[in-house]
């Protein structure tokens, strides 16, 4: 059967184009997978399997998939990860592109493999109501830490405290960032889970106790410069307050994936971890959707809902 393939591609300078694709007979070991939901920020989809020649993936299984922006895509088992086994029928299959996806996957990775982090301790995590740090907040509550989140609206504040931050602040109404994260916790930050960068990360790393823990886990206040930023740089704080500053990238740990992801699900489920998603409807809004993110429109996890 011949199916139609919409797909966006992106041009210099953030161009786009949409293109018909008429598609072929499948080849052997591959399967035709369509879009169910689609992660705005990267090419991630939670997907259904709709034709196959891989006994792997049978039709009608559900997929998470790293492939373009396009509705329809044949892949071999390289490009797919099947979802949990036993996925509960009340829970959506947008969280396999959210709390109980690649985002989940993240927080823990962050807080348990990069910070450590430990009972008692107080934990800094900005872009806070995004899909990353709303879980990371919670994760490091479940653990007994005191959290503090900054975040770029009023609601997205306000949602905060219902997730159960300690502090919760507006980063763009404040008249100092150095006061509010001093008010917010006047003896310093044990760790800080870093989304942001740029010039508010000088500041939150000054605000680091002696021996502070940061983990790296974006840098999404850059991604769209066209001129890298420069300084002030960060070796003199980091040196005097003797900090340990660790990069990572979610993929580091694929062993302890499907045991993070149970326990993912089991705190949804317990509603230990609560999860917002911010959803747009028809693929063909997604550059809109996409912009929106890095506007900071949305409350948790940016998803297109096909
Ligand atoms: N290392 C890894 O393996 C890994 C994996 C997944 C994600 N990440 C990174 O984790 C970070 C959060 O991802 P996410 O999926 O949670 O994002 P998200 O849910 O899509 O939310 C992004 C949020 O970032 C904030 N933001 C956007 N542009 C900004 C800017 N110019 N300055 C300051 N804040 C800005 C906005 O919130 P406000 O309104 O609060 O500003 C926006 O809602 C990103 O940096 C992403 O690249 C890393």
């Amino acid at each position: 059967m011949n199916h139609t393939s919409l797909k966006f591609t992106l041009a210099p300078h953030f161009r786009i184009s949409k293109l018909a694709v008429k598609l072929q007979i499948l080849p052997a070991g591959t399967c035709l997978i369509t879009l169910r939901f689609l992660m705005t920020f990267l090419s991630v989809f939670s997907c259904r399997v709709i034709q196959s020649k891989n006994e792997a993936f049978p039709v009608g299984s559900h997929v998470v998939a790293y492939c373009g922006w396009r509705s329809h895509t044949v892949c071999d088992e390289k490009g797919l990860i099947p979802i949990i086994a036993a996925w509960p029928k009340d829970i959506s299959l947008s969280l396999a592109l959210g709390t109980v996806g690649m985002p989940g996957l993240t927080a823990v990775y962050g807080l348990e493999e990069i910070l450590e982090l430990k009972q008692g301790e107080t934990l800094l995590v900005n872009a806070a109501a995004g899909a990353v740090g709303s879980v990371v907040g919670q994760i490091a509550k479940i653990k007994g830490c005191k959290v503090v989140g900054s975040a770029g609206s009023d609601a997205k504040v306000a949602y905060l405290k219902e997730l159960g931050f300690d502090v919760a602040f507006n980063y763009k109404t404040v008249d100092s960032l150095e006061e509010a994260l001093k008010t917010a916790s006047p003896e310093g930050y044990d760790c800080f889970f870093e989304n942001v960068g740029g010039p508010s990360s000088t500041v939150a790393l000054q605000q680091m106790k002696d021996f502070g823990r940061i983990a790296v886990c974006g840098n999404i206040s850059t991604y769209n410069d066209t001129a890298p930023q420069t300084g002030p740089y960060p070796q003199m704080v980091i040196l005097m307050k003797q900090l340990k500053m660790e990069g990572f990238m979610q993929n580091r740990w694929p062993h302890k994936n499907e045991e993070t992801l149970k326990r993912l699900m089991a705190w949804v489920k317990e509603g230990k971890v609560k999860c917002r998603e911010h959803v747009t409807k028809g693929f063909e809004n997604m550059p809109a959707a996409f912009m929106g993110m890095l506007q900071g429109e949305n409350i948790g996890k940016a998803i297109i809902a096909v």
